[in-house]
């Protein structure tokens, strides 16, 4: 519907075009000007400026996308934004605008303000923390322009804001990791042993740090030999999760367990634990559950230093394409989608690697 208001509104204006020619007016219209040249259409979110140049000017055949991602913090970010990228390329009928906010919510909230002045037909985002998105998306609301969350969720009053939302049950790998946990140490004996742990959190605030934190602790209750006895964000980054181990490592000598909330953290961890004399892994002194199951996540636990990686997928270009294509032919489609997601020991890292897509 969004699209044909701008077909009516592209009309309007080849009208006012071809009646100022007819009045002898020599200058050259813009409108659908095909510059010859392939752009890269990256914005920053850092402009102050929200413009939009003839490189990245809306094109009528094309559904045009603005997708502002968080960052490029992990190698699951960095296979998210391939995904995107190869699914919404002008083969596949899309121009992506696309946008880097630098793990900052208000490069975020600038990339949609300038998406919306674009008039993009579809917003896409991958917020990166849960709250403060009320305002902005009231703005692309009344601009007409439908929005697609990914990956993360958004905490909003009114659910009117957004239109779909397809991402992980983060709730659900914290669960699985305890999961895995319990099972492992059983299997090793120590079912009855106080078991220390250590938690390298995500983003505070961002929906993969919230439910993994929660969904840890949540069942972690069950077992009354288990203490948790520090939780830190790492960032999500590998050079933060290793300051934050080398600070773990400084405060207790017993540690038994390392809970890092995505893989990048877990090896900036294992750098910090061998850097500090000890091991880690399944013949280690300190077992590393980690979530994401990236390619070096493989790697590492084929190395010896990993234990298990809980899978969060981040293969989410076809599935917002299917989205936008229902939504395009007027279908509707399911407000929330969860993507199905694994838990990968090192036991099955060798066999399991070749079948993975990142
Ligand atoms: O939101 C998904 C999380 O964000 C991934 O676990 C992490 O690696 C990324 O930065």
């Amino acid at each position: 519907m969004k699209r044909f208001h701008k077909l009516i509104a592209l009309l309007a204006v080849l009208m006012m075009v071809f009646s100022l020619a007819a009045c002898g007016n020599n200058s050259k219209s813009t409108v659908g000007t095909d510059t010859g040249e392939s752009t890269d259409n990256t914005q920053s979110s850092g402009d102050a400026e929200a413009t939009t140049d003839e490189a990245s000017a809306p094109s009528d055949d094309l559904i045009v996308v603005g997708f502002s991602q968080v960052g490029a913090e992990s190698d699951w970010r960095t296979a998210n934004t391939e995904s995107m990228k190869s699914t919404f390329s002008e083969a596949n009928g899309y121009q992506l605008i696309f946008d880097d906010a630098q793990q900052k919510q208000e490069n975020q909230i600038k990339a949609v303000r300038n998406f919306i002045q674009q008039d993009v037909d579809y917003i896409v985002i991958a917020p990166v923390t849960e709250t403060g998105w009320d305002t902005v998306l009231q703005e692309a609301k009344e601009a007409g322009i439908p929005v697609i969350i990914v990956d993360r969720m958004i905490d909003v009053s009114d659910d009117s804001l957004f239109t779909a939302w397809v991402g992980s049950n983060f709730l659900q790998e914290g669960y699985n990791a305890v999961e895995w946990l319990a099972g492992y140490l059983d299997s090793k004996g120590r079912a009855e042993e106080p078991i220390n742990i250590v938690t390298l959190q995500g983003t505070i605030g961002s929906s993969a740090q919230i439910g993994r934190t929660d969904g840890f602790a949540e069942k972690m209750a069950a077992y009354s030999n288990w203490t948790m006895l520090e939780k830190q964000t790492g960032e999500f980054t590998q050079s933060k999760g290793q300051e934050v181990m080398e600070s773990f490592l400084k405060s207790y000598d017993d540690i038994d367990v390392v809970i890092a909330e995505n893989d990048n953290m877990a090896f900036g961890a294992i750098d910090a634990i061998q850097a500090a004399g000890k091991t880690c892994g399944p013949d280690g002194d300190i077992t590393i559950v980690s979530f994401d199951a990236v390619a070096a996540a493989f790697d590492a636990m084929i190395a010896g230093t990993m234990n298990v990686s809980i899978e969060c997928n981040p293969l989410h270009g076809p599935r917002v394409a299917e989205i936008i294509q229902k939504l395009d032919a007027g279908e509707t489609v399911d407000k929330l989608q969860y993507v199905e997601e694994g838990v990968f020991p090192a036991e099955t890292a060798a066999e399991i690697k070749p079948t993975r897509a990142y």
